[in-house]
């Protein structure tokens, strides 16, 4: 019986969502984050939901505290079902303006961590012909102005769930990209950039999405029961995509205009 996930960033977000979604079917769960508190109560609602589980401290960009992780769900649990590679840090600006290290963290955290992720369970998933779930965002797909860093992160967890993809269907290790839109969770709170008047741009953004972690959460869980690779949970981005594929250059306008507006309103600040 296919019945143990493990999430990482659980502790907060579109991670407690998932969560609890699994939860109400009854799941048995390995929630990780580097928020404690968080993940605390992430815990104690899993189990008002009818799931069951445990909480570690996990740090993804530590591979040993991945292994150690997948070492305590074979030892709890028997090994695992589900992977949902969903931490994440938000990041902005330019780039004249960003720094290298801007760039490292964002790569560490974003990318690195979801490769160091798929890597440290791989083989409870191949005994378990489980799944992998990948959090990544429309910002894999789209890239827009004002957070590169974000993007080549983002459309490296891309590029990294379709080569699984690829690789992995002869092992039966299923693979699962997700690319939402913005949405309000605590994301702003790990917002890192040169720019104070960016972050608040990327608030007003957050606060925009007509569908919340909930929703979302509620979206991935049916995908991936019906077997979709690709999972864009905002109808809105089902529509840029769309657009992408047809006229890209269309598409390259309106965010070199979208540039334009973004740099006159933090300078404006
Ligand atoms: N909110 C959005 O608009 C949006 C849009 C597209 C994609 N996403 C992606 O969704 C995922 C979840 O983000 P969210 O919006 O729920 O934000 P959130 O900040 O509410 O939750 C993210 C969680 O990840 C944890 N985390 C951060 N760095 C970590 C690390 N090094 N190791 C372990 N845990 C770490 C945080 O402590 C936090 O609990 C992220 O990958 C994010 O990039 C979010």
């Amino acid at each position: 019986m296919h019945n143990r996930i493990m999430i990482t960033g659980a502790g907060s977000g579109l991670g407690r969502e998932i969560a609890l979604r699994w939860a109400r079917e009854g799941w048995r769960l390995a929630l990780a984050d580097v928020n404690e508190p968080g993940l605390r109560d992430t815990l104690e609602l899993v189990r008002q939901a009818g799931g069951e589980g445990f909480v570690q401290r996990c740090d993804v960009r530590d591979y040993s505290q991945l292994t150690a992780l997948a070492q305590a769900c074979e030892e709890k649990f028997g090994g695992i079902d589900v992977i949902v590679n969903n931490a994440g840090v938000a990041s902005g600006g330019f780039f004249a303006e960003l720094s290298l290290e801007d760039w490292d963290w964002q790569i560490a955290v974003n990318l690195m961590g979801v490769v160091k992720g798929c890597k440290a369970f791989l083989a409870l998933l191949e005994r378990s012909k489980g799944r992998i779930v990948n959090v990544a965002s429309m910002a894999a797909l789209m890239q827009g102005p004002g957070m590169s860093n974000y993007n080549v992160a983002k459309a490296g967890v891309l590029a990294l769930s379709e080569s699984l993809l690829v690789e992995l269907r002869q092992v039966e290790v299923a693979v699962h990209v997700v690319c939402p839109s913005f949405f309000q969770t605590n994301l702003l709170d790990s917002f890192r950039g040169p720019n104070p008047a960016m972050k608040a741009q990327v608030g007003k953004l957050l606060e925009g999405s007509p569908i919340s972690a909930a929703d979302i959460a509620d979206y991935i869980h049916k995908q991936v029961a019906a077997g979709e690779f690709l999972i864009l949970p905002h109808e809105a981005g089902r529509q840029a995509w769309q657009l992408k594929r047809q006229a890209p250059e269309k598409l390259y306008d309106e965010m070199a205009d979208m540039a334009v507006k973004m740099r006159a309103k933090a300078q404006t600040r």
